[in-house]
């Protein structure tokens, strides 16, 4: 069965005293409230990952996230974190290619190539972001644009690799600016985004890969974009900063 999954991304958010309190306070209410099978991640700093996996680490449906990688295992690349480095804190999920990424580091659908093998290589799940900006989305071309982003990062994987992926489409006019992709937006793209899964790997790895919808995601208008019959869950930047919001969306499902 495919993975219904809400996964914060908490940015350039929190201090570790805030991050901590932020994060057993979702501890403590994923532990009383979590009525349904969903498997929830925290997406925090590097800084948070260690603390806030210790603090999670009995809760058996909550998870930590890297919100980045390097493309480098190790070396001289200072300020770099490694893929190992983020799974020796207990971290089991790791953000590649984040529109944010791509816009102000430059990565490149290469880059993001190298480092979801790297993240797997490492037993760690990427959550492989894609999307498109409002210009591509204007000009009618924005399927075969998010299409070629999946195609260029993750099409070299084997099959067993390319069904360890959470797939995040993340529309780039969507996220933070409180206009959010319309369920059937968003439903007609995950659907194209499943059968271009299924067109390189097959029928069974697109049934069952997870693909979450992410920009301006809120508990007003989660329950409409999850009752969507590919949207599997979500990937929750500014509603994840207060956890009675996030809380909400969990359970949306
Ligand atoms: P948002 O961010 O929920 O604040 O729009 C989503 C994201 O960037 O992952």
């Amino acid at each position: 069965m495919r993975k219904k999954i809400v996964a914060g991304n908490w940015k350039l958010n929190n201090t570790l005293e805030e991050g901590l309190k932020l994060a057993s306070e979702i501890t403590n209410m994923v532990t009383d409230e979590l009525r349904d099978e969903v498997t929830v991640v925290l997406g925090t700093p590097y800084i948070h990952l260690s603390a806030v996996g210790k603090l999670t680490e009995n809760v058996e449906k909550l998870h930590v996230a890297a919100q980045d990688c390097s493309t480098h295992e190790s070396g001289a690349y200072t300020g770099e974190i490694s893929v190992s480095m983020i799974q020796s804190t207990g971290a089991s999920y790791v953000i590649i290619g984040h529109s944010e990424r791509r816009e102000y580091h430059n990565e490149t659908n290469e880059q993001l190539a190298t480092k979801v093998e790297l993240a797997l290589k490492a037993d760690l799940t990427p959550i492989f972001c894609c999307g498109e900006s409002l210009n591509i989305r204007e000009s009618g071309k924005h399927e075969r644009f998010v299409s070629a982003q999946i195609t260029e990062s993750l099409f070299h994987l084997t099959e067993e690799q390319m069904s360890k992926v959470v797939i995040a489409y993340e529309p780039i006019w969507a996220i933070g600016t409180g206009v959010t992709a319309s369920s059937d937006q968003a439903q007609e793209m995950h659907k194209a985004l499943r059968a271009h899964i299924a067109s390189k790997f097959g029928n069974t790895i697109a049934d069952e890969a997870s693909i979450l919808y992410g920009g301006s995601c809120k508990p007003t208008n989660a329950n409409e974009l999850f009752s969507q019959p590919d949207i599997d869950g979500g990937l929750i930047g500014g509603a994840s900063l207060k956890s009675r919001d996030f809380m909400d969306i969990i359970n949306s499902f």
